[in-house]
């Protein structure tokens, strides 16, 4: 599926893979690890490039619904990630309507490294639609990215205050907030930062 904030996403695979894969996921979400849920869910993952968070979530036990627009990305994480608890599908923001046809509530919805790519009209006629997606009581997790935007991507500098306004407008209460560092050595050395946004759906 084509969508503006794919740009880039195709080219230069291998190096897309190494890159991605040889982060873990315990090390990436490290602030936000105790609030994932202990207890099997139903997690939707959006904007799952290669598959290395889907697949460390289904090793928790979750069930996960991977969604990722790119074509190269999602069949190289079928093939890096056979699991029969990972349902792969091509559909994408600010609509998912793949996902919306599927009619299933989720408990957890994650978004890693994603949100950036949408524009600002984007970005508020998705958190709705991501919003109802989650069961009362369920938690989104977004991991953004702040500094130098790239040049062979489609990429905008947004900020955690936009991000929680726009959460807080649908029920979905904040609850961690914390910026630090890149885990890469190359995105530290080039004043790449990341925010970890929590927030809990109100009932
Ligand atoms: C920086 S990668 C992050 C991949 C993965 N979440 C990770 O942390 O390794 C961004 C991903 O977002 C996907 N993407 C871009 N625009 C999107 C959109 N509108 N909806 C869903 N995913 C999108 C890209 O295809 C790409 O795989």
């Amino acid at each position: 599926m084509e969508l503006p904030g794919t740009k880039g996403y195709a080219e230069m695979l291998d190096q897309r893979i190494i890159r991605y894969e040889q982060l873990a996921f315990r090390e990436v979400h490290s602030v936000v690890l105790d609030l994932i849920p202990a207890v099997p869910g139903h997690v939707l993952e959006i904007g799952a490039g290669t598959g290395r968070d889907a697949a460390a979530l289904a090793d928790m036990g979750h069930r996960v619904t991977a969604v990722e627009p790119t074509d190269e990305p999602r069949a190289a994480a079928e093939r890096l990630h056979p699991s029969p608890q990972i349902d792969w599908i091509d559909d994408g923001l600010p609509d998912l309507a793949r996902v919306v046809e599927l009619g299933a509530q989720f408990d957890l919805v994650m978004m890693t490294a994603v949100w950036m790519h949408l524009d600002e009209k984007e970005r508020a006629r998705a958190m709705p639609r991501i919003a109802s997606l989650i069961r009362p009581q369920g938690l989104l997790l977004l991991l953004l990215r702040h500094g130098p935007l790239p040049g062979d991507r489609r990429m905008f500098d947004v900020s955690a205050e936009e991000t929680t306004g726009l959460a807080m407008a649908e029920r979905l209460f904040p609850i961690r907030n914390i910026q630090r560092e890149s885990v890469q050595e190359g995105n530290r050395r080039e004043g790449i930062t990341w925010t970890s946004l929590a927030f809990r759906k109100v009932g």
